[in-house]
């Protein structure tokens, strides 16, 4: 008979309050734990968090020093995107040889009651195996059903379209899920090449389909039967509107800061021009944009301002083709100026034309290149991989099921 076991893995239930106490940032407070930062709103003490659901715990054993939410490692936050990377947990559904049956592990998230949300941008939904039929449960309205052939898979690389390997989106909101398995689909009579089928979540720039993934536990092992995922947060469950109405509640204290609404609730962000902690008093600071001239190229002379710069080139020379080069009009027009209207009017009239038909020319140009190299080509590609993607799994609502 079939054994079963149920891996249990839960954000417990925090006393997450909707009313943040006090919007500030106690002195003292430590903002590192081993080599992860720990900025504000997160703290690792309860008066240096914002309030309970963005206090962390920093544990030392042995060696190694590792952030944790309860019993979830996170191993980065960004408070400029206002995410967190922590690791789950993968469902898997493997063959034992010593039993010769079918053992069971279904990972669950619940995250209900925290400020956390699964990304839906960053995250997949990703099979493994061979024969097997998977379910992911979540508490959005949608249930996803994958199945994944039983034809080995040839190839590296991407999962989609791979035998062996199938990945659906999550939808948006998602802050419980369990994955589980049919068991009418195993890997009873294929165990020797294929042990074991898994269903995870995982952070999809962080997901390589290996064939080595279907033929050993590798894809179990390589990080302790974890993988990495993306969760959003926010502050409070409100909209930006509703947490701009109390005033001593609101997070976003910095000057030159301003609200973000998400899927997780609201959170802050500096202003364009400004970065910084949006949550601390005077935690955005201007971007000296000069100082940067890779990501704010100026050809002549910068000049930092308050949020913005401003770029120009000395007298008498004019910005073309990104350099500062001697104006020709000027130099033309010196002797001229005075002389003949008609003579400015005309060598304004020829500029114009000029312009208009470069115009029109670089038009003609980039129309023929997107033909030539691969417009279309790309858009046919497109379309017939839809085809075959469409194959490869299949969304049902839960009416369907
Ligand atoms: C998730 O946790 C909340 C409490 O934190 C609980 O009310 C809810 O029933 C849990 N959901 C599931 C599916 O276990
Ligand atoms: C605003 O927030 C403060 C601090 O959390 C709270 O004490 C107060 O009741 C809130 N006011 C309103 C009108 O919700
Ligand atoms: C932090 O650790 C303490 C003591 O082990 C525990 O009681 C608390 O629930 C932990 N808090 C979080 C957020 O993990
Ligand atoms: C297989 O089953 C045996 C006996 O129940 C157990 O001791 C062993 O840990 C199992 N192997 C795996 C990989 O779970
Ligand atoms: C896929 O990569 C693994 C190593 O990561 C290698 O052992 C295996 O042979 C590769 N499979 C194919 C089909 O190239
Ligand atoms: C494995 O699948 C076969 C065929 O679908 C089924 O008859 C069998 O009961 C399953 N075995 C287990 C352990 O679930
Ligand atoms: C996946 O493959 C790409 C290209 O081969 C590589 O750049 C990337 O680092 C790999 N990602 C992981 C997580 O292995
Ligand atoms: C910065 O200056 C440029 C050019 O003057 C203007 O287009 C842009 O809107 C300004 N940006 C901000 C954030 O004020």
């Amino acid at each position: 008979m079939e054994s079963s076991r149920l891996l249990l893995i839960s954000f417990l239930p925090s006393m997450w309050v909707v009313a943040v106490a006090t919007a500030a940032r106690s002195p003292g407070c430590a903002t590192r734990c081993g080599d992860i930062d720990v900025p504000y709103p997160f703290g690792l003490d309860p008066q240096c968090a914002i309030h309970d659901g963005f206090q962390l715990n920093c544990t030392t054993v042995g060696r190694t020093t590792k952030l944790f939410y309860f019993n979830v490692e996170v191993t980065k936050i960004s408070v400029q995107d206002g995410k967190a990377w922590l690791k789950t947990w993968i469902s898997r559904q493997c063959y034992n040889q010593t039993t010769n049956d079918m053992f069971v592990e279904n990972a669950w998230i619940n995250a209900t009651d925290t400020p956390y949300v699964l990304s839906a941008d960053d995250n997949k939904i990703i099979v493994l195996g061979c024969n097997s039929m998977a379910y992911m449960q979540s508490d959005s309205a949608i249930r996803n059903r994958l199945y994944v052939h039983m034809r080995l898979p040839t190839q590296n690389g991407s999962c989609s379209g791979t035998a062996g390997c199938c990945e659906a989106d999550l939808p948006s909101g998602v802050r419980y899920y369990q994955g589980f398995f049919n068991e009418l689909y195993n890997t009873t009579k294929i165990w020797r090449k294929t042990p074991c089928n898994y269903i995870t979540v995982m952070e999809s720039a962080a997901f390589n389909f290996s064939t080595t993934y279907l033929t050993s536990t590798a894809f179990y092992d390589a990080d302790d039967s974890r993988t990495p995922v993306v969760m959003e947060w926010g502050i409070t469950r409100q909209t930006c509107e509703e947490a701009k109405a109390n005033e001593t509640a609101y997070a976003c204290v910095s000057d030159h800061s301003g609200c973000v609404s998400s899927d997780a609730g609201y959170r802050c962000s500096c202003s364009k021009g400004f970065e910084g902690n949006p949550y601390i008093v005077d935690g955005c600071t201007d971007i000296n944009e000069c100082l940067d001239s890779f990501t704010y190229p100026c050809a002549g002379i910068c000049e930092n301002t308050l949020g913005n710069f401003t770029c120009s080139c000395p007298r008498g020379r004019n910005v073309i083709n990104g350099v500062c080069v001697k104006s020709q009009r000027s130099t033309w027009m010196v002797p001229v100026v005075g002389a003949s209207v008609g003579l400015v009017t005309l060598v304004i009239g020829i500029t114009c034309a000029y312009l208009v038909q470069e115009r029109r020319k670089l038009h003609r140009i980039k129309q023929r290149y997107f033909r030539r190299h691969g417009g279309l080509l790309l858009f046919e590609e497109m379309k017939s991989q839809h085809h075959q993607g469409a194959a490869a799994f299949t969304i049902f609502s839960e009416e369907e099921l």
